[in-house]
């Protein structure tokens, strides 16, 4: 079947999306690199999987095909600036890791399993092995396999809405015991299968 619909990655529908900003750190034939990526979600518990979807021009694409292996972090709320800068450079022609470090924007660390740099003071960091990879519409989707993981609880992610980057708001309260006693009874009520 042919698709007509074509939105353009700032169309107004699509701004309805939340996500976490995925910071991905490769190595390969550009050198270490990081660029920013919303496209980026946990897909698999056992294995434990995490997919990211890479337009396939970018310095990234390149070097997770050639090494097969990559960095998946979850952006901290104060990793806003180094999110602007892995998002809006292209590691083809600007050394982005070194930028940030000398900027003292960001710090890296050695990565235990992989060949990549890792980003220090995210929500989550993950180094992965490229399981899949799937060419999607105009990007390529990288599943990896997750081989390390650590996660700093004291850190909040980041979240990306609406072309803009927010800190999680307040905590969205459980529905009063009527509404729970009244789903709780319709549920009785409309089961499938007596
Ligand atoms: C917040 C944010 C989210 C982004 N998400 C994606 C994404 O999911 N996929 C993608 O291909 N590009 C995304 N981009 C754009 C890339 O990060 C950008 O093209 C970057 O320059 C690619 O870097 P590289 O060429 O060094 O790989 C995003 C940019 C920003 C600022």
């Amino acid at each position: 079947m042919e698709l007509r619909m074509h939105l353009a990655w700032n169309d107004r529908r699509t701004r309805q999306f939340v996500t976490n900003v995925g910071l991905i750190t490769s190595n390969g034939p550009i050198g270490p690199d990081i660029m920013a990526a919303e496209w980026t979600h946990h897909i698999s518990y056992s294995p434990s999987l995490i997919a990211i979807n890479v337009r396939g021009h970018d310095a990234t694409a390149e070097n997770i095909q050639s090494s097969k292996e990559f960095g998946i972090s979850i952006a901290g709320e104060d990793q806003n600036v180094v999110c602007s800068v892995a998002g809006g450079y292209s590691g083809r022609l600007i050394d982005k890791i070194r930028l940030l470090k000398e900027a003292g924007i960001a710090n890296f660390y050695e990565s235990k399993s992989i060949n990549v740099p890792m980003i220090q003071d995210a929500a989550m960091n993950a180094e992965c092995r490229l399981m899949k990879q799937e060419e999607l519409g105009d990007h390529i989707m990288f599943v990896g396999g997750i081989i390390e993981i650590s996660a700093n609880e004291n850190i909040k992610p980041l979240v990306y809405h609406n072309g803009r980057y927010w800190r999680l708001g307040e905590n969205v309260l459980s529905p009063q015991p009527e509404v729970k006693e009244t789903i709780e009874r319709l549920s009785e009520k409309y089961k499938r299968i007596k």
